[in-house]
């Protein structure tokens, strides 16, 4: 636990909240909070379940997991309701399927903060392997192959690789040629997959496979409403088993690791995700309007990035983006945690890359987009409802106070 320093994203996000409080005008660009407000048909959904104070299932409600399992089954991947386990979020569910198959576990580099971070608190250790540039949440395979014979000939028991489908820090969606290379690597090493899609009804315009379409003997999915609806704060996410008797194994292990730590997510919350699942269309309406709106957004702090200098793969999906300084180099800036060090004394708050897991040098900056739909309520469904949310002035404004910060840094 003490090499282990705390999620990276959220000290951002109550440093950027003490700074704000004390009037500090800080565009909060550090922290992945989706920007949007909840649904009233989820509000309405959640108050009619409030009665519901039993525990229920560890596994989750049968009325949430067949929600999961028809929200699985319309993208492709045939799911029965025992396959799907429900908890207190995505990120609990990470952490005890990483337990549950035990090893170390491969992590793309750059990759979410918390991956390794939870392999670390497991006494376990990461195996960070680069995605190819320009691209993310995937490794590469043959270095994917590489690092694992190298870890298992020092006599590491490597069990899991990690991916990103689509990809927080970089806001990239790998191929479906990636993800196909990278399953058939994965089986040929016989390593579980845990496909991490919470993002995946996010993706602006780019054709999505998923690795449980490609080897379903093998992969847990994890999937939640934090992001797509905007429900962080709700705690609530879904796990999908893998087919056969990795799946059965696996279930076993994970319900029993629930039952020892959350008993079940909370019973209001499971009604509302059920619905949720189900997609009605007025939900579905609610996340293409939610994804139109980040897709301008990003693209627009992409632009004022790339106006400074910097190389920005053109974000493909969430609220991410990843500005790359290194054609700016050399310069008085020696680190990732140096520029954005510097940004954030003109009023910017980023993360650098090193806390995605790359080098300290790496002059790249995770920039996340989804609170620039503004501060309130009201806001945030304008900005969801504008044909062009730039044209809002508390948007237009934000992004002005960025390509000001940019012109300080980098004159
Ligand atoms: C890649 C990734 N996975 C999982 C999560 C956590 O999701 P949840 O709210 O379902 O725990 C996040 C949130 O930041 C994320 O970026």
């Amino acid at each position: 636990v003490d090499d282990v320093t705390g999620s990276a994203t959220l000290a951002a996000d109550e440093a950027v909240r003490r700074r704000r409080a004390a009037g500090e005008p800080v565009l909060p660009l550090a922290f992945g909070q989706a920007g949007v407000p909840v649904h009233p048909a989820l509000r309405a959904a959640l108050a009619a379940a409030a009665d519901r104070n039993g525990y229920g299932p560890i596994a989750g409600t049968d009325e949430l997991r067949q929600a999961a399992a028809g929200y699985w089954t319309r993208r492709g991947v045939a799911t029965e309701p025992d396959a799907v386990l429900a908890g207190p979020g995505s990120k609990a569910l990470l952490y005890v399927a990483l337990q549950a198959i035990g090893g170390d576990v491969v992590v793309p580099r750059p990759s979410w903060v918390s991956y390794a971070a939870q392999a670390t608190l497991l006494g376990t250790a990461p195996v960070f392997v680069p995605t190819p540039p320009g691209e993310g949440g995937v490794p590469d395979p043959d270095l994917l192959t590489d690092a694992v014979r190298r870890a298992r000939a020092a006599g590491r028991t490597v069990g899991a690789v990690v991916l990103t489908l689509p990809d927080n820090p970089t806001g990239r969606l790998a191929s479906p040629a990636a993800v196909r290379a990278v399953c058939a690597a994965a089986r040929e090493l016989d390593l579980v997959i845990i496909s991490d899609e919470i993002y995946r009804d996010l993706v602006y315009d780019a054709p999505f496979v998923s690795p449980a379409e490609v080897a379903p003997e093998r992969v847990v999915t994890t999937s939640g409403l934090s992001k797509s609806l905007g429900l962080g704060g709700w705690r609530i996410g879904v796990a999908r088993l893998p087919d056969g008797p990795t799946g059965a194994w696996l279930r076993e292990r994970m319900v029993t690791a629930a039952s020892e730590i959350w008993s079940s997510a909370a019973q209001p919350v499971q009604h509302a995700a059920a619905y949720a699942f189900t997609e009605p269309a007025e939900l579905t309406d609610h996340v293409a309007a939610a994804r139109a709106m980040y897709a301008r957004l990003s693209n627009a702090v992409a632009e004022r990035f790339a106006a400074a200098g910097a190389v920005v793969p053109t974000p493909q999906a969430a609220f991410y983006v990843y500005p790359d300084f290194a054609p700016l180099a050399p310069s008085t800036v020696h680190s990732g945690a140096d520029l954005a060090a510097v940004l954030s004394e003109h009023g910017v708050a980023t993360l650098p890359a090193s806390a995605f897991g790359e080098p300290a040098e790496a002059l790249r900056l995770r920039v996340c987009t989804g609170m620039l739909s503004g501060d309130t309520d009201d806001q945030r469904e304008a900005a969801l409802r504008a044909t062009d949310p730039l044209r809002l002035p508390w948007i237009a404004d934000a992004v002005s106070q960025l390509e000001a910060a940019l012109a300080k840094v980098i004159p």
